[in-house]
């Protein structure tokens, strides 16, 4: 049974990636999720405005110096330093523990330092980029097109800076998915990642307070992504799609694969049914491929987002009162 795929450009035994999370934040968790069968990992993000917190809060170290602004600027940049120095070593580490490809991935509030990152941590040995790009749509005088800009520039810069392939994370808040997914890979992206699922707050109502929803997705939540690298697969759009938010089963696996996606990307089923899960996903899809005579992921990827199925897609109202029920 051949489970490879094609992801970014590079071969992964199998379509799980395991996403972006604390799982893939120390070279243990990496080892154990390659030991489970990952066909790849995505490390926790870099998070530049962690690093800005970080700074902040070691803000009494200037008093020490008088705050001394050349004081200031050397701990400054001795704190950011470090941070990435530890990244980095996490990338040479589990390289050199684990053979599947470690993409590194980088969130950043700073338009300088997505570029001065990225070339880091493709210098550490980073086989891929991941982009984990949330600009945020909150600002009511902020048109939706500045927001769009805003994130296809970021990529173009980076670009320009890595020779490493790069791809996109995209949050599902835009008011044309397809069309940024478009501007994204005709600028080059070689993949994209559908969706980031988002820190959610709700509302305590006993203690009227705002309150963490929760942190891990369910599995009725991959309909969205199911929708998109659907519809974006029958669009031809040119460059690779991992389908992140609500693979929770190895049905749920197929079901992208099905729609096209050339991986998907596991984090919450992880964080319920412990990193082992990922044998059990990969057992699931030989199982069905089996079944249904299947002996490559080539196969039958795709097969779904014909364009008979994409009018199902494409379809957003319920149409009658009591049929749509059933
Ligand atoms: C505890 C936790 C930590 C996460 N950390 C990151 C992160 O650092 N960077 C990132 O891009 N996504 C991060 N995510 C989002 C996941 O990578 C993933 O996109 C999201 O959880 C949806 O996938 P899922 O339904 O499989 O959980 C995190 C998610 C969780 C639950």
């Amino acid at each position: 049974m051949d489970l490879t795929t094609s992801y970014l450009g590079l071969k992964l035994k199998n379509p799980i990636v395991v996403g972006s999370s604390t799982f893939t934040g120390t070279v243990d968790g990496i080892v154990k999720c390659a030991k489970a069968g990952a066909g790849a990992v995505v490390l926790k993000s870099l998070f530049e405005e962690q690093i800005l917190s970080d700074i902040k809060k070691e803000e009494g170290y200037t008093d020490i110096y008088n705050s001394n602004p050349d004081a200031d600027l050397y701990m400054k940049t001795f704190l950011r330093g470090n941070e990435i120095a530890i990244y980095e070593n996490l990338i040479r580490e589990a390289k050199k523990a684990v053979d599947i490809p470690i993409i590194a991935s980088i969130n950043c509030a700073d338009k300088g330092e997505w570029i001065s990152f990225a070339k880091e941590l493709q210098d550490a040995g980073a086989d891929a980029l991941e982009l984990n790009i949330a600009v945020s749509p909150f600002d009511k005088d902020v048109p939706s097109k500045d927001i769009e800009d805003e994130v296809v520039n970021i990529f173009k810069e980076v670009k320009k800076a890595v020779s490493i392939p790069v791809s996109v994370k995209l949050g599902d808040h835009f008011t044309n998915i397809g069309n940024i997914a478009f501007r994204l890979s005709m600028a080059d992206a070689a993949g994209l990642v559908l969706f980031n699922r988002f820190y959610n707050p709700t509302i305590d109502i006993d203690n009227m307070k705002v309150v963490p929803g929760s942190a891990l997705s369910v599995e009725e939540e991959n309909s969205n992504t199911l929708r998109w690298i659907s519809l974006l697969t029958a669009q031809e759009i040119p460059c690779d799609l991992s389908a992140s938010t609500g693979v929770h089963t190895a049905n749920d696996l197929v079901r992208q694969l099905l729609a096209g996606a050339e991986s998907v990307q596991v984090c919450s089923a992880l964080y319920r049914n412990g990193i082992d899960h990922i044998t059990t996903m990969l057992k699931g899809l030989e199982d069905w491929m089996k079944k249904h005579n299947f002996n490559s992921i080539c196969d039958f990827r795709g097969k779904c987002s014909a364009s008979a199925d994409v009018k199902v897609f494409e379809r957003l109202q319920y149409l009658r009162r009591n049929n749509d029920l059933n």
